[in-house]
């Protein structure tokens, strides 16, 4: 799969999943548009694409600001003119807690604010430099929004995926005409921060024991996957959601 001087919006770049995931297209030779808050991540992250030579450009924003958005979009058609792939993967758990948690309203919006709106509206904004380059787009979601957990339910971030997901079938329908591709990758349990950064005590390693094939993701598996739908190999699928989730969703 060659990316070579394809530009890749990848937000949540710092860690995790798009961290890997930016890695893996810079190795493919894209030029990678680094997104996310944490500016001593971003830098490790930097560094990792900066080993392959290929241009990169680092973007500190908070996606679910709205300004900080526009700027996403306006710093990356600034430096490099175009917009290929959009990987929409910024995404949070603010706390483990269903209908009855103490604080429901503020973790719902707190969780749709970045897992949800800020994908709409980044996805707005590169919708049109998409068109022109006959790119695609990859939201990344999660099993979670297609089941129900009796014990520890994440009950905002559940719907925020369940969503995204119909967000994807939709804007899909809507852009198969301008031949733009859009696409989702939904992890079942996958080593990264996520949980520590929710500060929920609870382990993803530990999350191997609920899932059919007793092992839980390295954040490379999904990169693995994010590439393959991102590529020209994938001509054909749009309105499509890849599971890769040791089968958490058999259990
Ligand atoms: N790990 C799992 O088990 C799992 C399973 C299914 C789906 N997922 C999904 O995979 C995606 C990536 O998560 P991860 O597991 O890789 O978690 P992670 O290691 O915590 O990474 C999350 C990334 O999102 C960024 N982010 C969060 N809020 C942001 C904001 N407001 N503005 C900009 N960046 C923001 C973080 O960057 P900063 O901190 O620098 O802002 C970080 O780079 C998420 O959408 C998540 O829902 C994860």
């Amino acid at each position: 799969m060659s990316f070579v001087k394809k530009v890749v919006i990848v937000t949540g770049a710092s860690s995790g999943i798009g961290a890997a995931a930016a890695i893996s297209f810079s190795k493919e030779g894209a030029n990678v548009v680094l997104v996310g808050r944490n500016e001593y991540k971003l830098q490790k992250v930097k560094e990792e694409c900066a080993k392959t030579g290929n241009d990169l450009l680092v973007v500190k924003a908070d996606v679910s600001k709205e300004q900080d958005a526009e700027k996403i979009i306006k710093e990356t058609v600034d430096k490099f003119n175009k917009i290929d792939i959009l990987v929409n993967n910024a995404g949070i758990v603010v706390e483990m807690s269903g209908i009855l948690g103490d604080k429901v309203l503020a973790v719902y919006d707190s969780v749709m604010n970045t897992n949800l709106r800020a994908v709409v509206h980044i996805t707005h904004l590169a919708v049109p430099y998409l068109i022109k380059s006959k790119g695609n787009i990859i939201n990344i979601s999660s099993v979670a929004g297609k089941m129900t957990m009796k014990t520890a339910p994440a009950l905002a971030y559940s719907i925020s995926k369940a969503a995204l997901d119909h967000f994807t079938r939709c804007v899909a329908a809507e852009l198969a005409p301008r031949g733009v591709r859009v696409n989702s990758v939904s992890p079942g349990p996958v080593k990264t921060d996520i949980l520590d950064s929710a500060g929920v005590p609870i382990s993803i390693e530990s999350m191997a024991e609920i899932v059919a094939l007793g092992r839980v993701s390295e954040a490379q598996e999904v990169a693995d996957l994010i590439l393959f739908l991102a590529s020209d190999k994938a001509i054909a699928i749009t309105g499509s959601d890849y599971v890769t989730d040791n089968g958490a969703l058999l259990k």
